[in-house]
């Protein structure tokens, strides 16, 4: 823990950024590597923040990303590298080779919840300044060249003057409602299932994440560490937890994950259980004059392709170019370009996300329905060209 007495927030800055998620933090540290300054504002919490259990799996870029900008020591030593993942269907398992179709590429399993440490602390390490338990954050003079962002925080009214500011404050942030809503598409879309997701401690009953498609549902077994497991259950929207029991959790687990060959799963103590429900949602354009907004403030995606943070990450890869070449050789073309860029990647993601979802959940589609996904299971478990394309995007596409 860092022991340094709390600054006081700085009144102006470059880059005014919103939210301490993986999308705010590692903006803020690949600007401070560019040389541009930048404050981050954070409504919770930093034990909060440091302690969220969120995503776990990291694209092999997302990965380089992370050691390029010196965040990665700890996610090397202590993630764990998968060479493939397993659709289990009818009782049999068919492994995707993802090295082996994508030229070597590889995926980490870390928890979200530990690069936003390794951010913040990379951060303080910096003298970077995060400030903590901000409220009433709120937007103004967007549209011309000195917006300002108001807070509260310690309890005094606060005003940050920045040349740029950044909206990284997830899908219930403040800074999309920001944007007047006719100047903004809305893409919302609602699917009718949601996750039961539990972490528990027992260590994986696999090496490589099993994706489980089954009559009553679609499971899923991930892991944070050798120790440690991430499961999950398709549920119904709206589900509630007191409705799931932990000893129902595991009968399901076990009813979804069975394999006829005697493959068991072993229980444990469930450390963490919550719902989530599923949905695509995208707003076009991603900026908003001085107003650039990055990760789920500005898009979300099911998780079965497990692509979220990923593509915050990719986001913020291209604001730093963008925010770069204005610094340095006061372009503004990249920042112009910057919602056209991301939104082609954000499409294409969404598309890969919501065509596993559908794969692999019962919806209530009937016999047909059925039969349908099993064909399209068994042919991108059984193609080489079709198990390589969905190799290339789970690993991550790769950039322009
Ligand atoms: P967030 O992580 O939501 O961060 C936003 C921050 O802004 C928060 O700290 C919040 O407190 C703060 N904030 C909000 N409002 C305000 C305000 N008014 N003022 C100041 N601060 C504010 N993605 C993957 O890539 N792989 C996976 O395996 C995966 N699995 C997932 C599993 C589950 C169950 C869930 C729920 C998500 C999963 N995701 C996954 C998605 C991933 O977690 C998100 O996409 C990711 O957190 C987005 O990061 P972000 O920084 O954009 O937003
Ligand atoms: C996770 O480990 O949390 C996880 C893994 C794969 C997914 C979604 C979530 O598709």
């Amino acid at each position: 823990m860092n022991a340094r007495p709390p600054m006081t927030p700085p009144t102006r800055t470059q880059v005014g950024i919103v939210g301490a998620g993986p999308a705010g933090l590692l903006l803020s540290h690949l600007l401070y590597l560019e040389g541009i300054e930048s404050v981050v504002l954070e409504a919770r919490t930093r034990e909060y923040c440091e302690t969220r259990v969120r995503a776990g799996v990291l694209e092999h870029g997302t990965a380089r990303l992370l050691d390029a900008a010196g965040v990665g020591a700890r996610m090397r030593r202590e993630g764990l590298v998968h060479h493939g993942i397993v659709f289990r269907f009818g009782g049999r398992d068919h492994r995707i080779d993802l090295s082996g179709l994508t030229g070597g590429r590889t995926i980490t399993v870390y928890a979200q919840h530990e690069i936003v440490k390794d951010l913040i602390a990379a951060r303080r390490d910096a003298g970077g300044a995060i400030v903590f338990e901000a409220e009433n954050v709120s937007l103004h003079h967007l549209d011309g060249s000195a917006p300002t962002i108001r807070y509260r925080a310690g309890g005094e009214a606060r005003e940050l003057a920045c040349d740029f500011v950044a909206g990284c404050d997830g899908f219930h942030g403040i800074s999309r409602s920001s944007i007047p809503p006719d100047a903004l598409t809305v893409y919302d879309h609602h699917y009718p299932f949601a996750w039961l997701g539990i972490l528990a401690r027992v260590p994986p009953a696999s090496e490589e994440l099993i994706y489980a498609r089954h009559d009553h549902g679609f499971a899923l077994l991930s892991m944070r560490t050798r120790e440690i497991s991430r499961l999950y259950l398709q549920c119904d929207p709206g589900a509630e937890l007191d409705r799931w029991p932990d000893h129902l959790v595991w009968d399901e687990l076990r009813c979804r994950l069975e394999r006829p060959d005697g493959w068991a799963l072993r229980d444990g103590p469930i450390l963490q259980k919550g719902i989530t429900d599923m949905r695509s949602f995208v707003v076009d354009p991603m900026r908003h004059g001085r107003l650039f907004l990055a990760g789920d403030a500005a898009h979300i995606v099911p998780p079965t392709g497990a692509k979220g943070l990923n593509l915050a990450a990719a986001d913020v890869r291209v604001l730093v170019q963008a925010l770069a070449a204005f610094y340095k050789e006061r372009r503004t073309d990249l920042l112009d370009g910057y919602s056209d860029t991301c939104l082609r990647r954000v499409w294409k993601v969404q598309r890969f996300s919501w065509w596993m979802t559908s794969m692999l959940h019962r919806g209530g589609g009937g016999a047909f329905a059925d039969q349908i996904q099993l064909a399209e299971l068994d042919y991108v478990t059984g193609s080489r060209a079709a198990s390589a394309a969905l190799a290339e995007n789970y690993v991550g596409l790769p950039f322009d």
